[in-house]
C-alpha cells in the first residue's frame, strides 16, 4: 500500500517531534517551515531545537536517511497533502490579546494548496473560539472548500514539555477536537499510531478550552505555591517543609515554588483563556500571571538584601546569573525568568550569565564553563536548577567565589549545609535562617 503523504507547517517545538514520529510510523512527512533555516536543518537530519531532548536526533536523522522525512520553506511544497498539521506559533501581543499573524499566513499556505478530501488538523494553542471564527473562515476563504462536506477539520492541541518531547508525544493522552464525527475519526487514526495514550474525542471549542485550561490551571497551581513561598518566608518557615507536609493530606498537591515562569505557553495560555472568556470577568487567572510575573523581581529583591547585608551594592559587585533558559537541562530561554533578572543586574560592576545549553542572552555572551563563571563572584543568582549546578557542593561553591553570597531561585542547596560552609545564603520560600 502507498503510504499516506502528510505534512507539517511549523518545525519548531511541537512540529519537529510530530513530523520524525510521522515519519517512523510509515507516513511520507513534508516539513514546512518559513524559516529556511529551519528547514534545511531539520531537512538534513539535524536537530535544531537547543537542550537534551532524548531520542529525537536519533529518530529525526533516520526519518530523513529513509527517504520518509523531507522539509522545505516552500507552502507549494503542501500539495498533494491528504494530511496537514498546523504546529506554528501562536503568542499574544503586548495587550496579552492572541497575536494570530504566524497562525494566519499559515492558514494561507494550507488554504491554497489543499484540496478535496484534505484533513487539516491544528495541533497550535488557540484561544477558545478561533477554531471556528477564524480558522475554518480562513480555510475555507482561501480553497473555496467547505469545511465538514469537501474537508475535514480537528484541533489536537499539542501537550510536551522541552527536555521530554518524544516522551511526551508517544505516552500521553490526546484530546481530539473535531468539526465532525469523519474528522474526529480520521485524527483518531493517526493519533492512535503515535500514542499508547487514550484519544478523548470532543467538539473544537471544548478542545481548545481544555488546552488553555490546562495551563492556566497549572498556572494558578505554581502561583499558590508562590505565594505560599512569600509567607513562609516572612513567617520565618521553609515553604518547601510546608509543602511536603501539606502533600501529606490526601487529596493535596501543592506545587513547587520558584524564581518564575516561562516558556511559549504558560506565560501566555492563561491570557488565551482569559481574554477569550472576558464576558465572564476572569479574575483568578490574571492574578496568578501577576504573582508568577512577580517571583524575578522577588529574587532580586532578595540579591540586594543579601548584598546589603554584606555591606556590598549591585554596582560594586561581581554578579553571576547561573541559568537563563526557562526550564532545567533545556535550552529553550523564551519568557526567561532569568531576563529581568539579567537585565536589572546589568547595572553591576560585573555581570556574568552562565549557562550549559544557550551561546547569547539578553545581548550578552553566556559563559559555559562553570568554573569560569564562579571564580572571584561576589554574588551568585541560581534561577534554574540544570543538572550541572544539583552536583555543587556548598564547600567548592565558597572556594570559587569572593563573597560567598548566594540567592536560590529552584531550591538547589539546602540552607543548613549552606549556612555550614559559611556562605551567606537566600532562597525562594527559604524563611528558615532569617
Ligand atoms: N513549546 C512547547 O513546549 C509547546 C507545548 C505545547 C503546545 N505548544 C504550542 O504549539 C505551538 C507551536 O509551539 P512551538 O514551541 O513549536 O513554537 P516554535 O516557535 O518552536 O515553532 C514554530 C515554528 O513555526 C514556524 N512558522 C511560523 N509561521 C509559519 C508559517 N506561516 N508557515 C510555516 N512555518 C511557520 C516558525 O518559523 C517556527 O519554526 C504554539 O501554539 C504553542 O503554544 C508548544
Amino acid at each position: 500500500m502507498a503510504q499516506e503523504k502528510v505534512a507539517v507547517v511549523g518545525l519548531g517545538y511541537v512540529g519537529i517531534p510530530l513530523a520524525a514520529l510521522l515519519a517512523s510510523k510509515g507516513y511520507e512527512v513534508m516539513g514546512v517551515d518559513v524559516s529556511e533555516e529551519r528547514a534545511s536543518s531539520v531537512g538534513e537530519g539535524r536537530l535544531p531545537l537547543k537542550g537534551d531532548e532524548p531520542g529525537l536526533t536519533e529518530l529525526l536523522a533516520k526519518g530523513v536517511r529513509k527517504g520518509a522525512l523531507k522539509a522545505s520553506s516552500s507552502a507549494g511544497m503542501l500539495g498533494g497533502r491528504k494530511v496537514i498539521f498546523v504546529c506554528v506559533d501562536t503568542p499574544i501581543d503586548a495587550d496579552r490579546r492572541p497575536d494570530h499573524s504566524s497562525l494566519r499566513k499559515a492558514l494561507e499556505s494550507v488554504a491554497k494548496n489543499m484540496s478535496r478530501g484534505t484533513l487539516v488538523i491544528v495541533e497550535s494553542t488557540l484561544a477558545p473560539g478561533t477554531m471556528v471564527g477564524v480558522v475554518r473562515p480562513a480555510l475555507e476563504r482561501g480553497s473555496g472548500l467547505k469545511a465538514g462536506k469537501d474537508f475535514g477539520l480537528a484541533h489536537c492541541p499539542e501537550r510536551v514539555m522541552p527536555g521530554r518531547l518524544l516522551k511526551n508525544i508517544t505516552t500521553y493522552d490526546r484530546v481530539i477536537g473535531g468539526l465532525d464525527l469523519r474528522s474526529q475519526q480520521r485524527a483518531c487514526a493517526i493519533y492512535s499510531k503515535l500514542t499508547k495514550g487514550k484519544l478523548h474525542t470532543t467538539d473544537l471549542t471544548t478542545a481548545e478550552i481544555v488546552k488553555t485550561a490546562e495551563n492556566a490551571y497549572r498556572d494558578v497551581q505554581i502561583a499558590f505555591a508562590n505565594e505560599v513561598a512569600l509567607i513562609s518566608e516572612k513567617l520565618g518557615a521553609d515553604a518547601f517543609e510546608v509543602r511536603r507536609l501539606v502533600n501529606t493530606c490526601p487529596f493535596r498537591d501543592m506545587h513547587l515554588p520558584g524564581a518564575g515562569v516561562g516558556g511559549h505557553c504558560l506565560p501566555k495560555d492563561p491570557w488565551l483563556l482569559a481574554t477569550a472568556g472576558k464576558a465572564a470577568n476572569p479574575k483568578l487567572i490574571p492574578i496568578a500571571r501577576a504573582v508568577n510575573d512577580s517571583m524575578p523581581f522577588h529574587v532580586l529583591d532578595l540579591a540586594d538584601s543579601l548584598l546589603g547585608a554584606s555591606g556590598l551594592k549591585v554596582e560594586d559587585a561581581v554578579v553571576t546569573v547561573l541559568g537563563a533558559s526557562f526550564l532545567q537541562d533545556s535550552g529553550d530561554a523564551r519568557n526567561s525568568p532569568s531576563l529581568p533578572v539579567v537585565e536589572s543586574l546589568k547595572r553591576a560592576k560585573e555581570l556574568r550569565v552562565h549557562d550549559p545549553f544557550l551561546g547569547d542572552f539578553a545581548g550578552l555572551k553566556v559563559q559555559k564553563d562553570l568554573k569560569k563563571a564562579l571564580a572571584g563572584a561576589d554574588l551568585a543568582i541560581f534561577m534554574v536548577s540544570h543538572k550541572e549546578y544539583l552536583k555543587l557542593a556548598p564547600g567548592a561553591l565558597k572556594k570559587m567565589m569572593k563573597t560567598p553570597a548566594v540567592v536560590d531561585g529552584r531550591n538547589i542547596f539546602e540552607a543548613r549545609k549552606m549556612a555550614k560552609a559559611g556562605i551567606d545564603y537566600r532562597g525562594v520560600g527559604k524563611g528558615s535562617l532569617q
